[in-house]
């Protein structure tokens, strides 16, 4: 069984789309600050693209997804077949493990932009032990450097006190800059941010941790999005774009 994706998934994705309206408009507007340049897409845990922007994939003339799940590739086409259709965009979809050699799949698309969608904090549900998750999230980040890439993820995620549906937007941050953590102390900028936004996500309780904690290095410029996965459980999600040494990722005066 897929403990983050499959038929479960998709099921709770297409029923709850009215509430992460507010998250995918969110995660649309920071796709939309990508680094421009790029013709071809490589899409990492596409799943189907329940909270993926048509408009967006529209830009690239080809899109290669991957994903564990079998029903990701026909449920993808079924979501964006059409706009991709209407732009010429051409689909390719694999179902691989696209960590298990990450070094071969970037090898063969080597000029496509890379986007990890949703996947790196789910790595934990998909290897129990901490240190191995922890681990795995480390590697695939380091394997990234010299792409031009980008991640959306879970940071923390738990229950809720007010139902998700009777509030507002939530509204987080739009971006910070990645605080650098005090020698020796891993993980201490999440948690000065969780101090400052456990407020505004109305967290109840204990926050599964999802061990995403130094995938973005200090400096960098991080989009915080909430997303209500259900009406009494939310997830705290982080977004950037990097870019290779020695070359400039979108920065927060190119953003809104
Ligand atoms: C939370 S879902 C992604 C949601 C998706 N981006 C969307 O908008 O619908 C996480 C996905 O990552 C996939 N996944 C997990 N590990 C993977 C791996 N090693 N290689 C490829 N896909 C993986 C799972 O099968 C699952 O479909």
């Amino acid at each position: 069984m897929n403990p983050s994706g499959g038929i479960l998934w998709h099921w709770h994705a297409w029923r709850h789309r009215p509430l992460w309206k507010h998250s995918c408009e969110d995660i649309a507007q920071w796709l939309a600050h990508a680094p421009s340049g790029h013709h071809e897409l490589l899409l990492i845990g596409a799943s189907a693209g329940w909270m993926m922007d048509s408009a967006w994939l529209q830009r690239f003339t080809l899109i290669d997804t991957y994903d564990l799940d079998r029903l990701a590739g026909p449920l993808f086409r079924r979501n964006h077949g059409a706009a991709l259709r209407a732009s010429g965009t051409v689909l390719r979809c694999h179902r691989a493990d696209a960590f298990s050699d990450l070094g071969s799949v970037l090898r063969e698309h080597p000029k496509a932009l890379v986007l990890l969608d949703n996947v790196l904090g789910q790595l934990r549900f998909h290897y129990p032990d901490v240190d191995e998750a922890s681990h795995r999230v480390a590697t695939v980040a380091r394997k990234l450097q010299g792409r031009h890439w980008g991640s959306v993820h879970d940071a923390y995620s738990g229950p809720v006190r007010t139902p998700c549906s009777a509030r507002p937007r939530i509204a987080m941050a739009r971006q910070q800059k990645q605080a650098r953590a005090q020698s020796g102390q891993s993980g201490a900028p999440q948690r000065a941010a969780f101090a400052k936004f456990g407020g505004q996500l109305d967290a109840d309780g204990a926050w599964l941790d999802h061990l995403t904690d130094d995938v973005f290095a200090p400096g960098t410029w991080v989009h915080h999005i909430a997303w209500p996965y259900s009406d009494d459980y939310c997830h705290w999600l982080q977004a950037a774009w990097v870019a290779p040494a020695g070359q400039i990722a979108p920065s927060k005066e190119s953003m809104p």
